[in-house]
């Protein structure tokens, strides 16, 4: 089958990719002239395992395209995806004015009957609106021409996008058009073997599934966090409470893991959006507000309990900390509402230096701190510790898992490590003459 997608950011990529991998010809479309040359070239904007060769592979055999050219790349699609981005407007709603346009190019340039399917996360009702955009655009210019727009949220996450893409755990297509749900079915046939994945619902529980499910997500993240903060006062180990609750199936070992809050573009922004369009039909979502802020107040606590074992903010003045990890999480290259950056912002702002390392996400921070005084880059994990007082592990890439206690004893001045995702065993760390501090683990209090 012959499928256009709108937008070459994560969800288009690799869903993109994806599709071109099983068979099906696919063009993608950005607006971004640059990137859409160094696609071709093979120049992959994100860092994500395996898409680079599967991008490459396809581009290759001509089943991958990229263009600026949507009016040709319209043309002849059955299928149409609009993956563009919905970012934030300023009171927290997704803005949909990137998703809108691209509902205006299709209805200008639509030339036979196809299927349009909103990828990107919207707030339920805009099916309604890209229809009635295109419809507009058609009208404009007289053409009476059949589409019909679907909802199909995705569920990838970065790092292992390829792989949920490969192998999703559902396909959830929301639509009431019985024959735009057999177009899709086709489409995705490939990814539905060995058991039955479609999940074929109503357009609007469809746009509301994709927030339910990230709010979710979100939820049990913070709820951790805040178990975590309970369990650091009262002097227990979250570790222990979690393994105590994770075995029950009802709960699940998922997203049970505290931390130094949740990042990326996704939970932050779904969140928020989600509690607006609560708002936009008169209801008070408590519980979502109640995530944010847990999150919130959470990217706060590596600087909390650093300032706590330091005496007070002053105390950091002039110490040299070494950051290992940045993304937002690992196999990223990923910053954004990184934990990270709150945690530099504050011991930058506290006046100690600060030495980091990120396997991936070393140019992404380049660029977003610039020369900022105080803060470098060092070339290996091992390079940040030089001269440091103390090490912080923000994000748990696997190349931080097994560091030598002994060495980071006898290199860091003030022997601690402050650990924000509960990589590591107190005990061990302890006995090699390094103070301990994890996130709820109340006995290293
Ligand atoms: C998330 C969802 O997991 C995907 O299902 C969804 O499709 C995607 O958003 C999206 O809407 O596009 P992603 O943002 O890539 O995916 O990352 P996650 O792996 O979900 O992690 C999000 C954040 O939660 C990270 O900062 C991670 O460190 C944190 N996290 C995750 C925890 O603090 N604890 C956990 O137990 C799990």
């Amino acid at each position: 089958m012959r499928a256009t997608i709108f937008g070459t950011g994560y969800v288009g990529l690799v869903t993109g990719t994806c599709l071109a991998e099983v068979g099906h010809v696919v063009t993608c479309v950005d607006v971004d002239r640059q990137k859409i040359e160094g696609l071709k070239n093979g120049n992959i904007p994100i860092y994500e395992p395996g898409l680079e060769s599967m991008v490459t592979g396809n581009h290759a055999e001509d089943r991958l395209h990229f263009t600026t050219d949507a009016a040709a790349a319209i043309a002849d699609a059955e299928v149409i995806f609009i993956a563009v981005g919905t970012p934030p407007d300023e009171d927290g709603s997704a803005d949909l004015q990137y998703v809108l346009a691209v509902a205006n190019t299709i209805g200008e340039h639509l030339q036979r009957p196809a299927v349009v399917v909103n990828k990107s996360t919207v707030p339920v009702g805009t099916a309604d609106k890209v229809h009635a955009t295109i419809a507009k655009a058609l009208a404009a210019r007289s053409a009476d021409i059949a589409f019909s727009v679907c909802s199909n949220p995705e569920f990838l996450k970065e790092g292992d996008a390829v792989n949920d893409c490969m192998r999703p755990d559902r396909i959830v297509i929301g639509s009431d058009d019985e024959s735009a749900i057999r177009v899709l079915k086709r489409l995705y046939a490939p990814f539905n073997r060995q058991h039955e994945r479609f999940v074929v619902m109503d357009v609007r529980s469809a746009e509301l599934t994709k927030y339910a499910a990230n709010a979710m997500l979100a939820t049990k993240i913070s709820f951790m966090n805040e178990m975590a903060n309970i369990a650091e006062r009262v002097g227990a180990d979250i570790e222990h409470v979690r393994k105590g609750i994770g075995s029950d199936p009802r709960i699940g070992w998922h997203f049970i893991y505290p931390g130094a809050g949740y990042g990326g573009s996704c939970f932050p922004k779904d969140v928020q959006a989600l509690s607006r369009i609560a708002k936009s039909v008169d209801l008070d979502a408590e519980l979502l507000t109640a995530v944010e802020s847990v999150n919130d107040r959470q990217k706060n606590h590596l600087f909390d309990l650093m300032v706590r074992h330091y005496g007070s903010a002053d105390a950091l003045r002039g110490k040299r900390v070494a950051v290992w990890g940045l993304a937002f999480k690992p196999n990223t290259d990923d910053m954004r509402e990184a934990s990270s950056l709150r945690l530099l912002s504050h011991l930058l702002d506290a006046g100690a230096q600060v030495t980091a390392y990120d396997p991936e996400a070393m140019d992404e921070t380049r660029r977003i701190m610039g020369d900022r005084h105080g803060f470098e880059l060092a070339a290996s994990a091992i390079d940040a510790l030089s001269d440091a007082h103390c090490l912080v592990v923000v994000t748990e890439w696997k190349q931080f898992r097994a560091p030598r206690f002994d060495r980071l004893q006898s290199q860091l001045k003030d022997a601690v490590v402050f650990d924000g995702r509960n990589m590591y065993d107190p005990e061990e760390v302890e006995g090699a003459g390094v103070a301990y501090y994890g996130i709820g683990r109340g006995r290293s209090v």
